[in-house]
């Protein structure tokens, strides 16, 4: 939530700060603004509302040439979304300013210390706090870093702080504690954002730090204090992917760009994942045999989409491992006391790796003795860092706030996990991983099908701009899809969608069909058991009651023909690896809804990318 950048080097530090902002706005979109250090002075500008604003009032009055600069894009915590409220913030003279990610907690009490001291305060944000203690410190004389170093030490929560001070345009000093921020590496120039998309166009060498440490840019380098004031050394790393992946490429939307990504990105997740001699091989697992031998249950934790991707983890684990599962939302998991110890193996699922909840819930796990595995996709941020073991998704940056091709490759991702641990503790014969892998590696061009018959769901879309609700049945790993498909159409089309387990509807909500409602039925594939059947009669159940039923269904089962009033054709594939095709004219459906309805569709309204407070 909210992004950050910072610039110091040979540029227009301008130029360089609104175009990162521009690739960070998906991080939050409440306001913007934006300060350079000239000729000895601040010059800042700051608006509400989207960074075109900003844009526009820098082109009314425009600002100094300056070759550094710090510049944020808000979601708003403290403080409504206006003008005053927006970053950056400065302290009462107009030395030091000031950008924010994150919550001071304790914001109350040191605002109190410092109205009482006679200073005025601007804003209503926790952020101003934070700008006029580091004024008051470089005031008394000392350097930005040792001012930021005293700063962090009063402070309570969880934050990034990045500042310029007007007396010394060479440096931009940060600090981070529980909020992400990493540096760029330039020549004769560096840079700080909250992820690398903020300097992609400008270097692909970037840093990562560590909690608690206070990080200075100058022109020349690069140096790191822990907040006691020791040195510390970043962690250099190399960038895979370049710009071309942070831009739309003639789509309208990012969503709809990574959309049409998946089959690539599903494809990329599973390069690399075996030996030569056919043994399923995970980079970082970096947890032994043995200790996953011992583990004797599953907690996987995640929130929103990504829980989603757990409960169907959750029916791959137990099936192909019989290792019990237990699915949570992280912001639920630590408040209920989980019995957790050393044999209890904790999943953390985050496509940013930055979510506040989930970082929260492992650095509990980690407290009661589990082992904790990641599932990111984001290289270098907090939650793989902190986690005992990782298996990246190599999905490529995802900008639409909505998650797409970061949830298929989630699946994927889960999949491995569980074909892994069937390796390891021998619940799977080789050659029956070897036949799921196979399967696996058929899913892109699964998934291009899906894709190539397109129009047809916007078409479908376009015929619901008037609907007001839709309700999504499934079942079994179709389940989480429903869930999945009514979310995507809550955050992007503002409607009230709900995703049901279809054999709970004849429990509840039932009543809420009504003539015309529409249905969207996620029908598993015929063969297993008897969940085909039984999905079925609660079609016809529905139907009976007037619901329009739209029907995703297997290539070849005509069983539904009869029930279904609109028919989306699935190629076959097994059921658990269903949802890796079924979501998919979900997606398409919401995406284009939205855009009929003249929403933003890569920017929801309330919503961020990256939901770093709990
Ligand atoms: C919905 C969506 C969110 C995220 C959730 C978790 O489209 O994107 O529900 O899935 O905020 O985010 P990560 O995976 O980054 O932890």
């Amino acid at each position: 939530m909210c992004g950050i950048v910072g610039y110091v080097g040979h540029r227009q530090a301008q130029d360089v700060v609104i175009e990162g902002l521009r690739r960070l706005e998906y991080r939050g979109y409440d306001s913007a603004g934006i300060a350079l250090v000239a000729d000895g002075a601040l010059a800042t500008q700051k608006r509400a509302g989207k960074l075109a604003n900003l844009e526009k009032a820098i082109a009314d009055h425009p600002l100094p040439a300056s070759d550094i600069g710090i510049g944020h894009t808000r979601w708003a915590t403290h403080g409504a979304p206006n003008d005053v409220n927006a970053h950056p913030h400065t302290g009462g003279s107009r030395r030091v300013a000031l950008v924010h990610n994150g919550i001071i907690e304790n914001f109350a009490e040191l605002r109190a210390r410092i109205e009482a001291d006679d200073h005025v305060m601007l804003s209503e944000t926790d952020t101003e706090v934070a700008a006029q203690l580091l004024e008051l410190q470089v005031e008394s004389g000392i350097d930005l870093a040792t001012a930021m170093l005293r700063v962090v030490r009063q402070l309570e929560g969880a934050f990034t702080l990045v500042a310029v001070d007007a007396d010394d345009p060479t440096r931009v000093v940060a600090a981070r504690r529980n909020s992400p921020l990493v540096v760029g590496i330039g020549e004769g120039e560096n840079f700080l954002g909250s992820d690398v998309a903020a300097f992609i166009e400008h270097t692909r060498e970037a840093m990562e730090l560590d909690q608690d440490q206070v990080v200075t840019i100058t022109p020349e380098g690069v140096s790191v204090l822990n907040f006691d004031g020791t040195p510390a050394e970043g962690r250099r790393y190399h960038v895979d992917w370049d710009l071309s992946a942070a831009e739309k490429d003639g789509h309208d939307w990012f969503m709809r760009k990574e959309i049409h990504e998946q089959p690539r990105a599903v494809a990329d997740s599973l390069l690399g994942r075996r030996t030569a001699e056919g043994h399923l091989h995970l980079d970082e697992m970096r947890l032994s045999d043995q200790e996953l031998r011992d583990v004797d249950k599953i907690i996987i934790i995640a929130a929103g989409t990504s829980f989603y991707a757990g409960m169907v983890a959750k029916y791959a684990i137990e099936h192909w491992c019989r290792i019990p599962v237990e699915v949570e939302l992280s912001s639920e998991f630590r408040y209920r006391d989980p019995i957790l110890d050393y044999s209890t193996l904790v999943v953390a699922i985050s496509q940013s790796g930055e979510t506040a909840d989930t970082l929260q819930a492992i650095r509990h796990a980690r407290t009661q003795r589990s082992k904790v595995l990641a599932i990111c996709n984001t290289n270098g941020s907090t939650i793989p860092r902190e986690s005992d073991a990782v298996i990246y998704t190599h999905a490529g940056p995802e900008i639409g706030v909505a998650s797409t091709k970061g949830f298929l490759t989630q699946l994927v991702a889960c999949y491995l996990l569980a074909l892994y641990l069937a390796q390891v503790k021998g619940t799977r014969y080789g050659d029956e991983i070897d036949q799921v892998m196979a399967q696996l590696e058929e899913m892109p061009a699964h998934i291009q099908r899906v894709l190539d018959d397109a129009p047809a769901i916007y078409e479908m879309a376009r015929e619901h701009v008037d609907t007001r609700s839709v309700l999504f049945l499934g079942r079994h790993a179709g389940y989480p899809v429903a869930l999945e498909g009514a979310l995507k159409l809550k955050e992007l089309a503002y409607i009230h969608a709900e995703g049901f387990a279809a054999g709970e509807l004849k429990h509840g909500p039932i009543a809420l069909v009504e003539a015309g409602l529409p249905v969207l039925c996620v029908v598993p594939p015929a063969g297993r058991d008897q969940l085909r059947d039984k999905m079925v009669s609660g079609i016809q159940e529905v139907r009976a009651r007037g619901a329009r039923t739209i029907c995703l269904v297997e290539d070849g089962d005509d069983a539904i023909t009869p029930y279904a009033d609109r028919i989306v054709r699935l190629p076959r594939v097994p059921v658990l690896l269903q949802p890796l095709v079924a979501v998919v004219p979900l997606q398409l459906f919401a995406c284009e809804l939205a855009t009929e309805m003249g929403h933003d569709v890569d920017q929801p309204r309330n919503l961020a990318k990256s939901v770093t407070v709990e």
